[in-house]
């Protein structure tokens, strides 16, 4: 077994932790944004949202932008969630451009036909074993987080034996993955708490997806120790993003 990296996830100075996920911001302003979210706002690291136009009906970014943000902010911690059918072959790139964390799904490791009708060139995808791929995140310097959709339950992850252990990071999914701005699905406030008493403490419970102040608070609840939030923070105006993670953090 590789050895596990240890940061902001695995010690944290503090808890819960607000990620501001940088889908809401303004990627022509982007340094400036997140300089000011990190250090006059008070987020504790920036959440990164890939996607591949497959597992998720949209596209966003990739290891450029990664490389980008960590050469301009060396300090800052770079949480990146890949909602990818094929997330083995982005863990050397995404590692090599600076980033801390990575976090896959499980639903294309479990469904055989996820990489069906794929370009060859994406490198096929599907069933790929979520234990192999930790290793290689451990390998490659980061810590690993395993994701799963609302409509994924608890059951899916908990019945498997040592992935939970396996994990850094449990990631529920409080929207349908692709888009910001969407509304907090309450459902999955059961998924979080059936998790976290599985989860020691160097393991964190994040969750994704309208998460503002109100949400927030069912999901500290529920047990939630990484709060993620797009809209709920970069949709504000610069001067109210202090209150809104004040407020989320609860
Ligand atoms: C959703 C992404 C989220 C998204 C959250 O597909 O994984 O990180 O940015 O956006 P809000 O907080 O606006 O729901
Ligand atoms: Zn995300």
């Amino acid at each position: 077994m590789s050895h596990r990296p240890s940061n902001l996830f695995t010690n944290p100075p503090r808890l819960p932790l607000v990620a501001p996920s940088i889908l809401s911001a303004d990627f022509a302003r982007l340094r400036d944004d997140c300089a000011h979210v990190l250090d006059v706002a008070a987020g504790d690291l920036l959440h990164v949202d890939v996607m591949d136009g497959h597992f998720v009906p949209n596209l966003t970014m990739g290891p450029a932008i990664v490389r980008s943000l960590r050469a301009a902010l060396p300090e800052a911690f770079l949480d990146v969630h890949v909602m990818v059918t094929d997330p083995i072959q982005y863990v050397k790139p995404f590692a090599a451009s600076g980033a801390n964390h990575l976090t896959f799904h499980v639903e294309p490791a479990l469904d055989p036909l996820a990489g069906a009708g794929m370009s060859p060139l994406s490198g096929g995808g599907a069933g790929y074993d979520p234990l192999e791929l930790v290793e290689e995140i451990h390998a490659a310097g980061m810590t690993a987080g395993l994701a799963i959709n609302p409509g994924t339950s608890a059951e899916t992850v908990l019945a498997q034996p040592g992935w939970v252990e396996a994990m850094d990071l449990i990631l529920v999914m409080s929207v349908w993955p692709g888009f910001s701005g969407q509304a907090f699905i309450p459902e999955v406030l059961a998924t979080a708490k059936a998790i976290k008493p599985k989860l020691g403490p160097n393991q964190r419970l994040e969750m994704d997806g309208g998460l503002g102040p109100e949400t927030a608070i069912p999901a500290r609840e529920a047990g939630v120790d990484v709060l993620v939030a797009a809209s709920a923070v970069f949709g504000q105006p610069p001067s109210e993003r202090a209150e809104a993670i004040r407020a989320i953090r609860g």
